[in-house]
């Protein structure tokens, strides 16, 4: 099971890479990176970006995503998504009812991976926020799938 999920991620991430090749949109990216990993993975419920809003620097605004109305602000520091852009490091939620702080966009969310995306300097900018309606639905293969994607998504300076 653990082999196919790498093995989808592997696949996904060269179709996005040949999506947003020489595209210098952050929108288009993340757009495209929203869509086509929601298409492969079945235990995904919600898929998408928060990036950290430059006239509001405290905050993440809403981005491209995929899936049932999302919060439109998370402000840093809060949820996993705040927790994720604060730390700079994915986070892994097994069961986000036990989580504190947790923002609840869609009840039927149960678990969740959040992982950061870096600017051209090695800043955060924006997060991947990967929700499911299982418990305990993301593990390392996910992690690592989502890592490997998120460092192509900012383009080159
Ligand atoms: N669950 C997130 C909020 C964002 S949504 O689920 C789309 C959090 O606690 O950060």
């Amino acid at each position: 099971m653990s082999e196919m999920k790498a093995e989808i991620y592997a696949r996904v991430a060269k179709e996005i890479a040949a999506v947003i090749e020489g595209e210098t949109s952050v929108v288009a990216r993340y757009a495209t990176a929203a869509c086509l990993l929601n298409e492969a993975f079945d235990h995904y419920f919600w898929t998408g970006f928060y990036t950290i809003d430059p006239l509001k620097p405290e905050q993440l605004v809403i981005g491209p995503y995929q899936g049932t109305l999302g919060c439109l602000r998370i402000p840093i520091g809060r949820g996993v998504c705040g927790m994720c852009a604060q730390k700079g490091e994915t986070v892994l939620v097994d069961d986000v009812h036990a989580f504190e702080g947790h923002i609840s966009c869609d009840s039927r969310s149960n678990s969740e991976i959040v992982v950061p995306v870096f600017d051209a300097q090695g800043h955060i900018t924006a997060i991947l926020d990967v929700d499911s309606t299982e418990l305990a639905a993301f593990d390392s293969v996910d992690q690592d799938g989502l890592e490997a994607i998120c460092a192509t998504l900012y383009p080159k300076a």
